[in-house]
Formats: structure tokens, sequence, C-alpha cells
């Protein structure tokens, strides 16, 4: 009888109170590797502040920024396992989760500049590169920017031969990899949270990043140089755990997915000048000494790059290229 009367009362409790998680907010983790004060920290940081804003605090979105929770591979097995909900990883990062196609945003001198990047991710190729994740557990929600790359090392970097020999950091992109082949360097793949400390102990000599991720991560207290390229770009897919995107209640996923849209409106709009900021605090600490190259050296490099078109064309896929270089309406190459 006794025991009939507890079963009965932790019944009771159970119906007044509720299962936990119908009263407790739901909790958005969000990792990434740069520092907050760059375009996908502050995008991010303008993400949670709408999401809690428009769900009246029915989500709470936890951010870890700087490599905190997890490091570049580690964070996208720890989305795809649900230990985090969200990420928004380079285009560079998804080859070793068997999603190479992103890797066309990393083909040297394929963006020239972010308009007509904008045509590709807003268009059909986007939203189908974005539906690729799918098969892979995760839900691609937006496409957010850094900015363009430039080089840095500890030599002056002004025409292809200074980089036969130099080794360079890369992200884990095959594409990025044939691009330093073709200019004989050594390519090196790193997490992005150790490129500091490779630098400054001369594990690698040299890295390609924005201005804003060399700023914030202090990389240019450790090269001596840097040179002006523009060669490539950096920018990010948003991605959440699919099981966990489509298991929300619909208001509260509609009300995130608009908080997500002024998210990426807000942080595309201020990317370039976040980057246009770090370069000229970067100038002002006097540690780097900035190149600017000359016509015909920017035409040289254009020209050793040119090979990885064909050298990635297989892995990246031939018809992909072509229809990313007729969206942006360039020339083929
Ligand atoms: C890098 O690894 O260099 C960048 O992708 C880091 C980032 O997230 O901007």
């Amino acid at each position: 009888m006794r025991k009939l009367v507890l079963a009965a009362a932790s019944i009771a409790a159970l119906i007044l109170i509720g299962p936990a998680s119908a009263q407790s907010p739901v909790i958005i983790k969000f990792s990434h590797v740069v520092a907050s004060d760059t375009p996908k920290g502050k995008a991010a940081e303008k993400f949670k502040e709408l999401a809690e804003k428009y769900t009246d605090g029915k989500v709470k979105v936890e951010i870890y920024p700087n490599s905190t929770l997890y490091k570049d591979k580690e964070e996208l097995e720890a989305l795809q396992l649900g230990a985090v909900q969200m990420l928004a990883p380079s285009n560079s990062k998804f080859g070793p989760i068997g999603i190479k196609e992103f890797e066309v945003f990393d083909l040297p001198y394929i963006l020239p500049d972010l308009a007509t990047l904008r045509k590709v991710t807003d268009g059909p190729l986007g939203a189908r590169l974005l539906k690729l994740l799918d098969s892979k557990g995760m839900t691609g929600l937006a496409y957010w920017d850094n900015g363009f790359k430039e080089m840095s090392a500890n030599k002056k970097l002004i025409s292809p031969v200074d980089y036969k020999g130099v080794k360079f950091r890369i992200q884990s992109s095959k594409v990025l990899e044939a691009q330093f082949r073709a200019l004989g360097s050594i390519p090196q793949v790193m997490a992005f949270g150790e490129v500091y400390q490779a630098l400054q102990t001369g594990v690698v000599d040299g890295q390609e990043n924005t201005w804003s991720n060399i700023y914030t991560q202090k990389m240019h207290e450790v090269q001596k140089y840097a040179t002006v390229t523009n060669h490539g770009y950096i920018g990010y897919v948003v991605v959440v755990n699919k099981k966990f995107w489509d298991g929300l209640p619909a208001d509260i996923r509609a009300n995130c997915e608009k908080a997500m849209k002024e998210a990426t409106t807000f942080g595309n709009g201020q990317s370039a000048k976040e980057n246009d900021d770090a370069l000229e605090a970067i100038k002002k600490s006097g540690k780097t000494e900035i190149i600017t190259l000359t016509p015909e050296q920017d035409a040289a490099m254009r020209k050793a790059m040119e090979p990885v078109y064909k050298d990635v064309a297989s892995r990246v896929g031939q018809p992909l290229i072509d229809e990313f270089l007729r969206e942006t309406g360039a020339a083929s190459h």
C-alpha cells in the first residue's frame, strides 16, 4: 500500500512538473575556433542575441569561441554525435568528413570580390551544396563570410620562386595542398588553434589567412612579412545537427531561422571592415612588414597557381568547377 502511494505521488509530481525539457530552455551549443572579435565571432554573437530574443528565452545559445571546446576536425565529429548543436567551419574543412565539393571555394583567384561570391552562395549552386550536408547528419543554414586570404612568412614572399621549400600550414583541404605544391612549398595540415605556436616555434614557416584571423591570433607577432595577395577566400557554412534541428518545435525553429537570416546579413555586412581594421592594426603594430605586389608580380602568382584547376578537377569535379565559374561570370580557367 505504502509503495502504491509513493508511486502515485511520483506520477502526480511528474504530471504537475512535467518532463524537465518542456520547462527548461533549449540549449544550442555553438562551438567555433576563432576569436570573438572576428567576422564569425561577431555573427555568432548576433545570432545568439536574436535567437534568444525571438524565442522569448525559450532558446539559449552558448558560444564557445577560440577552440575552447573543440578543434577543427573534432568539432565536426562532435556535431555529428550531437555533443554540440551548431558550428560554422570554413568551406575548407568538410573534406575529412567526406564532402569535398566545398573545396571549390578554395581554388586560387576564383573569386574577385564578395559581390561575386554572393552570386554563388545565394544562387542554386549554393543551395545544392548545402543539401549535400544532409547525408552527413547535418543541416546547412547559411554562408558566412570571413574574407580574402593573404600570405605570411618569415621571409619576403614576392614572386613564385620565393615559395619554394617553404613550409606552410594549411587547412584540411586538398585544393589548398595542391595550391602550395604548385608553388613548390611544403604544405602541412594543422588545426587553427595550433598555428600560432607552430609559427612561433618554427614547426612551419608561414601560413595563409585573412587579416582578422592573423591579427586576433597574434600571428603577426611571429611573422616578419605578410604579402597582400588576396589569392583565396575563407568563408563558413553554418551547420546544425540535423536530428536536433528537425526535432525542434516548429515555432522555435522558425524563430531561429529568422535570427540566422538576420545574423547572416549583419555578419556579411561587416566582415570586410573587420579585415580592413585588422590590417590597419597590424600595420600600426610595426611587427610585420606588409608587402604589396606590382601588377606583374600579381600576374606571376596567378600563373603559378593556374595548374591547380587541372590538378584538382577529378577531386572537386570539373562540372562543379565549370558551374561555379559560370555563376561568377568568370572566364574559364
Ligand atoms: C583556418 O583554419 O585558418 C580558418 O578556417 C579558421 C576560421 O575558422 O576562420
